[in-house]
């Protein structure tokens, strides 16, 4: 049986773009789902992005007015991919009427925004969906399930951190991503996706002493129209100030006694996209990065014969959650884009069966809470206490 859900999306740049390539790639990748989305309307306030969008994605039309997405009839489900600044009005426009919701991390400016848009959202009962995408590859998927059946033992610590060089050229423009009053920089960027890992893999962080840094202070203003994620200007630009923070690190407790590290940074050489984790339990360790998405580390104690005891490499293959979908072979590899195929299809499921799942926005709420405790820290200098 098939059923055909309307989708709008608010926002075409990169996620934008993303968010309908997946959406597209459905009812190929799920086919036996029987979902249909229906790209309905796509919104940019630059109207040659709308338009472009239209014609390359199949949307039935566009608009320049987000107001617009949410108004008509036909959609179904909103997408959130604007500018995190907006991600509340937005937000609250849609629960006014009651849609359905998917909103780009971090939902909001800041953790207050955030906790504002989780509190519309749930005052009007939405069904939601938040873009923590590092969540869905086949291999991190698989390392949350031995987690959970306990193979590692009693987990002891956890290292995440995302180290991406998207702004390590000095000449990357000022877009909304650096400045203060659009939103938080690395905290709620790249850390977001770094705390909800850790909560997803090791359980809420309680506790949490942390740092941050801005090193470089100054970028190229945009023209109009310019200025989306990876897009630079020249030295010879006028110059203007980073407000927000290039860099975060934090020691954290979580609430089942493990011990962690966690770390952010969006101007590093060397990474591209270390968005990783390695967690250490009794039994044995497990290791992923994002730079090498379709490998797994393991190591399991080995005490009969030490000569093999150490990290050995999984390749993610159709034994692996949602792996099929993609490719009948063992590493014959997915990317980037697969992983927000498979997130817009789990959208797409909580929406059918009408049954929150994960993550929604209460899992952007646990984030937030945690980014909030960070910032007390930035202030006090000391351990702060997430609150509940
Ligand atoms: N999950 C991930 O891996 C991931 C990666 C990148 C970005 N993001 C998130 O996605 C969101 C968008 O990021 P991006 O990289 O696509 O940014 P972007 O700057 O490339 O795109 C934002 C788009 O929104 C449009 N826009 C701005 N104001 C608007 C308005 N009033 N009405 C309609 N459109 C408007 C801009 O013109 C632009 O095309 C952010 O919340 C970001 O944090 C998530």
């Amino acid at each position: 049986m098939t059923r055909t859900i309307g989708i709008g999306v608010i926002g075409m740049g990169w996620m934008g773009e993303a968010h309908s390539r997946a959406y597209r790639a459905i009812p190929d990748r799920f086919h036996e789902s029987g979902l249909y989305p229906r790209l309905v309307v796509c919104a940019d306030q630059v109207e040659a992005r709308a338009q472009s969008a239209q014609q390359r994605f199949g949307f039935e039309r566009y608009t320049t007015d987000w107001r617009d997405v949410i108004a008509d009839p036909a959609v179904e489900a909103v997408i959130v991919t604007a500018p995190n600044g907006m991600h509340l009005e937005i937000n609250r426009a849609v629960a006014q009427v009651g849609k359905h919701l998917f909103c780009e991390k971090p939902v909001g400016r800041n953790p207050q925004d955030t906790i504002q848009s989780v509190a519309a959202a749930r005052e009007a009962g939405l069904l939601t969906g938040v873009g923590y995408n590092y969540r869905w590859a086949p291999l991190v998927q698989y390392a949350r399930q031995l987690i959970a059946d306990g193979k590692l033992g009693r987990l002891t610590h956890y290292h995440g951190r995302f180290l991406n060089g998207y702004a390590a050229d000095p000449n990357g423009f000022l877009s909304w991503r650096f400045q203060q009053e659009h939103g938080l920089g690395t905290l709620g960027d790249l850390m977001s996706h770094v705390i909800d890992m850790a909560h997803m893999l090791a359980g809420p962080i309680t506790r949490v002493t942390s740092d941050k840094e801005t090193f470089i202070r100054q970028r190229p203003i945009p023209q109009p129209g310019k200025g989306t994620h990876y897009d630079v200007g020249s030295s010879d630009d006028p110059m203007g100030e980073v407000t927000n923070e290039d860099y975060v690190n934090a020691l954290v407790h979580f609430a089942n006694g493990t011990r962690g590290i966690l770390e952010s940074c969006r101007i590093i050489n060397g990474a591209k996209c270390d968005m990783s984790f390695e967690v250490h339990g009794t039994k044995g360790a497990i290791k992923w990065t994002m730079e090498r998405m379709n490998e797994l580390q393991l190591q399991w104690r080995n005490d009969a014969n030490p000569a093999e005891d150490g990290y050995t490499t999984l390749l993610s293959g159709p034994a692996h959650p949602y792996h099929r979908h993609f490719n009948p072979g063992w590493g014959v590899n997915l990317g980037y884009d697969d992983l927000k195929t498979i997130e817009a299809y789990n959208f797409l499921q909580t929406i059918v069966t009408g049954k929150q799942g994960e993550p929604g926005f209460a899992e952007a709420e646990a984030v937030a809470r945690v980014q909030q405790a960070m910032m007390r820290s930035w202030a006090s200098g000391r351990w702060e206490t997430v609150e509940a």
